[in-house]
């Protein structure tokens, strides 16, 4: 067991959970991880994560919050999704404090891709879970437009570059 344990974790692409592996082999349909996500050697326990903004700004705060545009539900939807289709253990979605995208929330960002949402839906959610999550093509109608952001902020705003 320790040396199947090893030889899992022992660096390199060939470190990468086996299709045999009836813990962490992929579901058919499901996107692999590059090997270039492991590069200590050790996988994470997750093969993504996606972090869901639940931030909530007091009445009459200057800048908008992703949590009064409804991304608690949405947050809940994507685990219930997930949970559903048995890939809650392989794909993590987290309530996060705020990303910094507020004025075209609500934000999310899916690790380790670095692709950023914004202005999501509940409705939103399937098919960001079938396209990106399970088949590895990120839904581009809903990218997070950094420049947008800037410009309901205002000029000077320095933001996150879209990759
Ligand atoms: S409040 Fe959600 S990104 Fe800032």
């Amino acid at each position: 067991m320790a040396t199947r344990l090893l030889g899992m974790r022992g660096g390199g692409p060939e470190a990468r959970p086996s299709s045999r592996d009836p813990v962490r082999a992929a579901p058919p349909g499901v996107a692999a991880a590059p090997a270039a996500w492991y590069p200590t050697g050790m996988p994470p326990p997750y093969e993504r994560h996606l972090f869901i903004c639940t931030n909530r700004r007091p009445d009459g705060a200057p800048r908008p919050s992703c949590a009064a545009r409804g991304s608690e539900a949405i947050r809940d939807a994507f685990k219930k999704e997930l949970a559903a289709r048995g890939l809650n253990h392989r794909i993590r979605a987290n309530a996060s404090g705020c990303l910094d995208g507020c004025e075209c929330g609500p934000s999310v960002v899916v690790y380790p891709e670095g692709f950023w949402y914004g202005e999501l839906k509940l409705e939103d959610v399937p098919e960001i879970v079938e396209e990106h999550l399970v088949g590895g093509r990120p839904v581009e109608r809903l990218r997070m437009k950094f420049d947008e952001v800037a410009r309901r902020r205002g000029a000077g705003t320095k933001l996150p570059q879209t990759p």
